[in-house]
C-alpha cells in the first residue's frame, strides 16, 4: 500500500504556439481543464499501473469532479478532506513542442491537519507500507516525521523544488525522486555531485534524455521510449507513479524503470496530466510491441 501525501489540483491548461516574454500578450490557440496537481497525478499513475494507493490530501466546496476522476482510476478517498476555501489550481501554458509553464496556487492543499496525518498512518497496519510526498502540500516535515516514527518507508517527489523546503526532509527519506533540474539544484544548494547526496536511493528523470536510479551511489540507466510530444504536463509524475508501484510489488529496479519510462512516453502523447496517463494493459502492449 502506498499513502500518498498529496495535492489536487484543476488544471487550466493553455495551448500557445509559443511561450510568452514578459511584458507581453498573447492569444491562445485552445483552452482546457483537466485533473491534476502532483499528488493526484502520482495517485491515479500508481493506481492504473497496478498498485494499491490511499490518496491523503483536500479539495475545497468545487471538489466533487476531481474527487469522481480519483475514484474512477481506482485511488482510495477517505483520508480525503473537505476545506472550506477553493480547490488548488494550476495555470499551464503548453507550446507546440508540448513543453509547459505551470503556476499554481495552493488552495485547498494547503489545509492538512495533523489530526488526518496521524488517521491515515495509524489506518495502515502491516509491514512494507510506503508513504509519498511532494512539495504541494502544507506539513512535509509533520508527515515525515510522522510516517519514520509509524515505521513506514518514505519517497519524496521534491517537486516543486525549494531548497530550504526539501533540505531538512532528506535525512528521513528512503526514495528521492527529481527531474534534471531539481536534481542540478539540489546539487548547488548541498554542494556536492549527484552520487553523493545522501539518500540511499534517487530516482532522475530527464525527460528525453531518460532516466537513472541510484542505489547507494550506483546509477542503473534507463534511455528514453522516442515518442512525439502533444503535452509533456505531468510525465513525471506519471514516471514516479509507475515505478512506484512496479518497485513495491516486487519487481526489480531495471524492470520497473523500463515499465514507468513506458509509462510516461505513453502520456505525453496526448494532452492533459492526468487523463492522458496509460493503464496496466496499454503499458503492457507498448512494451510487447518496443521491446528495450
Ligand atoms: O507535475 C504537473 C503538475 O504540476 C500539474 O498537473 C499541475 O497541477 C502542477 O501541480
Amino acid at each position: 500500500m502506498i499513502l500518498n501525501f498529496g495535492s489536487i489540483n484543476i488544471d487550466h491548461v493553455y495551448r500557445v504556439a509559443r511561450m510568452p516574454t514578459a511584458g507581453e500578450t498573447l492569444t491562445v490557440k485552445s483552452y482546457e481543464h483537466f485533473l491534476g496537481g502532483k499528488g493526484a497525478n502520482q495517485s491515479i499513475a500508481i493506481a492504473k499501473s497496478g498498485g494499491t494507493v490511499r490518496h491523503i490530501g483536500a479539495v475545497g466546496q468545487d471538489g466533487d469532479w476531481a474527487l469522481s476522476k480519483l475514484n474512477a482510476a481506482g485511488v482510495t478517498l477517505d483520508n480525503v478532506a473537505r476545506a472550506q476555501g477553493p480547490t488548488g489550481h494550476a495555470v499551464i501554458t503548453v507550446d507546440d513542442e508540448g513543453e509547459n509553464q505551470i503556476l499554481i496556487y495552493g488552495g485547498a492543499n494547503h489545509t492538512l491537519n495533523l489530526m488526518q496525518i496521524e488517521v491515515a498512518l495509524k489506518g495502515c497496519t502491516g509491514l512494507g507500507h510506503w508513504v509519498l510526498l511532494q512539495n504541494e502540500t502544507n506539513l512535509t516535515t509533520e508527515i515525515v516525521r510522522q510516517a519514520k516514527a509509524h515505521g513506514f518507508r518514505v519517497a519524496y517527489s521534491a517537486a516543486p523544488f525549494v531548497a530550504h523546503q526539501a533540505l531538512p526532509l532528506l535525512e528521513n527519506i528512503d526514495l528521492l525522486a527529481v527531474n534534471a533540474l531539481e536534481a542540478e539544484a539540489l546539487c548547488t544548494a548541498m554542494r556536492v555531485p549527484l552520487e553523493a547526496l545522501p539518500v540511499p536511493n534517487l530516482l532522475v528523470t530527464r525527460g528525453a534524455e531518460g532516466a537513472a536510479y541510484y542505489v547507494e551511489g550506483e546509477a542503473i540507466e534507463q534511455p528514453a521510449f522516442r515518442v512525439e510530444p502533444v503535452d509533456t504536463t505531468g510525465a513525471g509524475d506519471t514516471f514516479l507513479g509507475a515505478f512506484l508501484a512496479h518497485l513495491t510489488t516486487g519487481n526489480e529496479a531495471d524492470v520497473a524503470l523500463q515499465f514507468a519510462s513506458a509509462a510516461s512516453a505513453l502520456q505525453i502523447t496526448r494532452p492533459g496530466a492526468t487523463d492522458a496517463i496509460p493503464d496496466l494493459s496499454e503499458i503492457e502492449r507498448f512494451l510487447e510491441e518496443r521491446p528495450a
